[in-house]
This record gives structure tokens, sequence and C-alpha cells, in this order.
């Protein structure tokens, strides 16, 4: 079952679980090892193209790790990609002359901010991030009834999530863990493999854990790094406490 990990580089993993890889790394540099066609979904939230920190991108950037992604990602795999709506449209238009755009969704988040921050005084508060959900080639290779499944799942199915963002957060950035199961959930099978090229404090790694898919993520920060292998190793115990307690249950009865 682990064999899935031998077709990936050796170097640069800081941490790696049954299900997953964590690379620490720059992103471009490591994903030109990874090989053509062989990832099933990518949900990623890279830096946002605006003046913070970790933010400061630009569309050339961009456009360096987006053609990696192509390269890598199967016939028919798909891509969510959350960017900020004020920097979006160079990668929308990458995204559309590249993959077949299927949802410009919305993350609806009005908790995030505080009440008056927001882009500038004389700008209306931002209270959304954009979710493109593309598709390499036309048709998506998981055969799932995207809408309808998300509504017997999820209860809800529509492309703006509102789901509040969650405290407290071990990374600015940090996106609600039930987004993300929900976006895996919908677009993949369990044992597909999923890439998070930015996965920050790692909340895709503990989505696929609990959905049974493999992941890699890629980070280049160590503190980040280090954030994703306590989230993983908590994971971990938490699925081992819960199926040894399923198993004694069961075996009592
Ligand atoms: C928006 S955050 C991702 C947050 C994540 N979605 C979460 O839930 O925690 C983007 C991450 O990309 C990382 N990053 C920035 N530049 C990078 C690069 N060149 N290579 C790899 N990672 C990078 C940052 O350190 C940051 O943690």
């Amino acid at each position: 079952m682990e064999n899935w990990k031998n077709d990936f580089l050796t170097n640069k993993r800081y941490l790696e679980v049954t299900n997953g890889i964590l690379y620490i790394s720059d992103v471009v540099e490591l994903l030109q090892q990874i090989p053509d066609n062989s990832i099933d979904l990518v949900v990623t939230d890279p830096p946002y193209n605006s003046s913070i920190e970790w933010d400061n991108k630009n569309d050339e950037w961009q456009f360096l790790w987006l053609e990696q992604i192509k390269r890598i990602m199967k016939e028919g795999a798909s891509f969510y990609c959350f960017f900020a709506p004020m920097n979006m449209y160079n990668i929308e238009g990458w995204i559309r002359t590249n993959l077949t755009l299927k949802n410009v969704a919305v993350w609806y988040h009005p908790n995030l901010y505080a009440a008056g921050m927001s882009y500038g005084k004389d700008r209306w508060k931002s209270t959304w991030d954009v979710i493109f959900y593309a598709v390499k080639g036309s048709i998506s290779k998981c055969t799932k009834n995207i809408s309808t499944h998300a509504w017997r799942n999820w209860q809800r199915g529509f492309d703006v999530f509102y789901i509040p963002d969650e405290r407290p957060k071990l990374h600015k950035a940090q996106k609600p863990l039930k987004l993300i199961m929900k976006l895996i959930d919908a677009s993949s099978n369990e044992g597909d493999l999923v890439l998070d090229p930015f996965i920050g404090s790692g909340t895709t790694a503990v989505a696929c854990e609990r959905l049974g898919r493999k992941w890699i993520g890629i980070e280049l920060e160590e503190k980040f790094c280090n954030i994703v292998k306590n989230r993983i190793t908590g994971v971990n115990e938490d699925i081992l406490r819960m199926s040894k307690l399923f198993n004694s249950e069961t075996k009592k009865k």
C-alpha cells in the first residue's frame, strides 16, 4: 500500500505517513520533480499577489507553478484554487486557456475580517475569496454528480460556500477544514492522490486523512511544516483511537 510513495522524490521529505508526504521546498523546484500525469486532484491556496509578506508574488510567478501543475495532473483530474477577487483576472485567463474552467465559485466569509477592515477606507469590506474549479481536458474523471453528492453529504450543493472562518487559527491564511473536505469529497474517490503545493498549516492533508485520500503537500517554511506535522500526528492518533474503540465495541457484540 505504501508503494505509491516510491514514484515520488525521496529528498526534501519533512514528514511521511502511510497516506501522505510533506515536502519542505520551493514549490516550482519540487513540482519539477513530480512525474507527468500522476495527480488525481489539486486543492490549493497560493499567495494572492498582495503586498503582505507571504502573499507578495506576481502573475509571472504564478504561471510558473501553474504550468507544472498542468503537466502533473492526470487527464480529467480536477483543480481547485483559491484567489483574491481583486487580483484574479490573469489567473482566471491562464486557467481558461490551459484547463477547462467549470465554476468560478465563492468562499463567503463575512466573519474573516473585523467590521471596518478591508482593502482601504474608500472601499467596501471584502467578504469573499474566489475558488476556481477546473478540469484537465474537457470532462472530470471523477464521475460523481457534484451537486447531488454535495446535497446528500453536506446538505448544500451551491457554488457559494458560506462556511465561517475558523478560530483559533494555526496560520493566518488557514482555510476551514469543512470547506476543504467538501471540495475533496466532491471531486475525488477514496485512494486518489491529492496535491496541495502551498499547504500552509496542512488543512488539505488533514482533510485527506479523514476522507481516506493519499496526499502530497509542499511548504517552504519550516514553522508551517512543523504545524502540519503536529496536526497530522494528532489526526493519525485520533483515527487509531477511533478504530481501536470501534474494533473493541464490535468484538463485544
Ligand atoms: C495561503 S497559505 C496556505 C494556507 C493553507 N490553505 C492552510 O489552510 O493553512 C500559502 C502558503 O504558501 C507558502 N509558500 C509561499 N511561497 C512558497 C513557495 N515558493 N514554495 C512553497 N510554499 C510557498 C507560504 O509559506 C504559505 O504557508
